[in-house]
């Protein structure tokens, strides 16, 4: 039974905070973020919008638009690593909410939980409710996973130049309009890791971010790894001498805590993959350099890390083989376009593999190209860690959906904060009464309470 993503809804808050401004306050220089890390704008969330408020906004814009009631859905799971209950799921708040659109009781039968692995939960939570549907559990019911975060960081930490806000809603059944996910390949790494969490009570993260950049490329690989295998043992893709498996992703998606961060991931995979063909020879030879080696190869990352020379001729390396023609064609025909949305948007954590693919849906679209039939990979990461690796096929319906996508007019009138603006949202100085933007439309926190016992109220 085919089994994958009929249609996807985004909410991304309407305050944002540009890179260049950004920068100018704290003393950085403009190119590192617009161009080093690839990001220009990043969506900041109002005073009177937490996870859940995006995440209902996201739902009810696709019920709307797919004209879906209550008891369509069978399954309505939320992932977000930006959680505020230890113990009520945030599905709860978001059903309590469609349901003051819908009536009381009307989600009654809907299952869900929320899920909880860093970034790569709503992978997890995709793979879990594609499962239900390909097992017969739906009956004929659509599942909704809803991706939803706001990546906040520490005022002046490393992490506070990749921040950003929003949700993203995928509604699954079994005659997916846009990606029939592929069976029985995905793929997983995982390993007791701290490279970024955060402990009860904490609204910001603890972060080691180098350090988390290459345990991200490495999980994924090893799960990428563990995918070959199974698309080979089922027969799914036949990889010939001379090939490699990425050469049977028209497109691949990944992990985008910044936008750069999907080209460097994606470059370490072409470069792991390529070290094995005859083509590698002769794109050593026009980098014109050795491919440098850290001094313990069986090292930890740590040991990595801390091998300053390896790192800065790595480095260099990597620059020189992004620039060949051969890599130029890869990334710009496989990951550009979903870098588009991220760089406008910022992190997302959960949602941002799924922003990238909503990104590319678009903007590939734009470009004239047939989708149809097309093979998606997507390399998702979460911290802590896990990788899972997947892939899905573009289906002959895509264009009902694709041909509707508008980014900007999705996401609405924008405004610009200044840095005095940002730094009060940034440390919770506003109530919800002060909000900045106004919308009788959206699902908004209406109180916080601030003693122990704490509800808060959304309308
Ligand atoms: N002009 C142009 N480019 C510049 C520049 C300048 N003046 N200064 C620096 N750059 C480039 C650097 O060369 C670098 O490029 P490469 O990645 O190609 O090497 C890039 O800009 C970033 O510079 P640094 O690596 O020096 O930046 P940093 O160390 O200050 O911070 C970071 C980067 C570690 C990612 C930090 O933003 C951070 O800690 N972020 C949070 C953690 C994170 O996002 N980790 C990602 C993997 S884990 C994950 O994905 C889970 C999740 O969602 C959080």
């Amino acid at each position: 039974m085919a089994a994958g993503i009929d249609d996807i809804a985004i909410y991304i808050p309407r305050l944002y905070i540009d890179a260049a401004d950004f920068a100018k306050a704290r003393g950085l220089d403009p190119v590192k973020l617009q161009k080093g890390l690839g990001v220009s704008q990043m969506a900041i969330v109002d005073a009177n919008q937490d996870p859940a408020c995006l995440a209902a906004n996201a739902c009810l814009r696709i019920m709307q638009k797919n004209k879906l009631s209550p008891e369509d859905i069978g399954r309505l799971y939320v992932s977000t690593e930006s959680a505020f209950d230890e113990s009520k799921a945030m599905n709860s708040y978001v059903i309590g909410m469609l349901e003051q659109v819908y009536g009381q009781g009307a989600f009654e039968h809907c299952g869900g939980v929320e899920t909880k692995f860093a970034c790569v939960s709503g992978s997890y939570a995709l793979y879990d409710n594609t499962n239900w549907i390909r097992a017969g559990e739906a009956e004929g019911k659509h599942a909704l996973v809803v991706v939803s975060d706001i990546a906040k960081y520490d005022m002046g930490s490393s992490g506070e130049m990749t921040q950003g806000a929003g949700s993203v809603v995928m509604l699954l059944n079994d005659k997916p309009r846009l990606l029939a996910f592929d069976p029985k390949v995905t793929a997983t790494s995982i390993k007791d890791e701290y490279d970024f969490y955060r402990p009860f009570g904490k609204e910001t993260p603890i972060v080691h971010g180098q350090y988390s950049n290459l345990l991200y490329m490495i999980q994924v690989r090893k799960a990428l790894e563990a995918y070959k295998k199974k698309v080979i043992s089922t027969g799914l893709i036949k990889i010939e001498p001379g090939e490699t498996i990425l050469d049977h992703m028209d497109y691949i998606h990944m992990h985008l805590p910044y936008s750069n961060m999907g080209k460097k991931a994606l470059a370490y995979l072409v470069r792991h993959e390529w070290r094995q063909l005859p083509r590698w020879k002769r794109i050593l030879q026009e980098i014109g350099v050795e491919e440098p080696r850290p001094k313990d190869p069986r090292g930890t990352i740590e040991s990595v890390l801390a091998d300053e020379e390896f790192m800065a001729k790595d480095h260099e390396f990597t620059k020189l083989f992004t620039k060949t023609q051969e890599y130029q064609e890869v990334y710009e025909s496989k990951l550009s376009s979903s870098l588009i949305a991220s760089s406008m948007i910022g992190n997302l954590y959960t949602a941002s593999l799924y922003l990238g693919f909503r990104s590319s849906l678009e903007y590939e679209f734009q470009k004239g190209i047939d989708l149809e039939s097309k093979r998606v990979g997507f390399g998702s990461y979460g911290s802590g860690s896990s990788a899972m690796v997947f892939s899905g096929v573009i289906q002959p319906e895509y264009k009902e959906i694709v041909k509707d996508m508008n980014l900007e007019a999705e996401i609405g009138d924008r405004k610009k904060l200044t840095w005095e603006e940002y730094e009060e949202l940034h440390e919770n100085k506003l109530l919800p009464e002060e909000s900045m933007v106004h919308s009788k439309k959206e699902f908004v926190l209406v109180n916080v309470n601030t003693d122990k016992e704490s509800r808060g109220e959304r309308r």
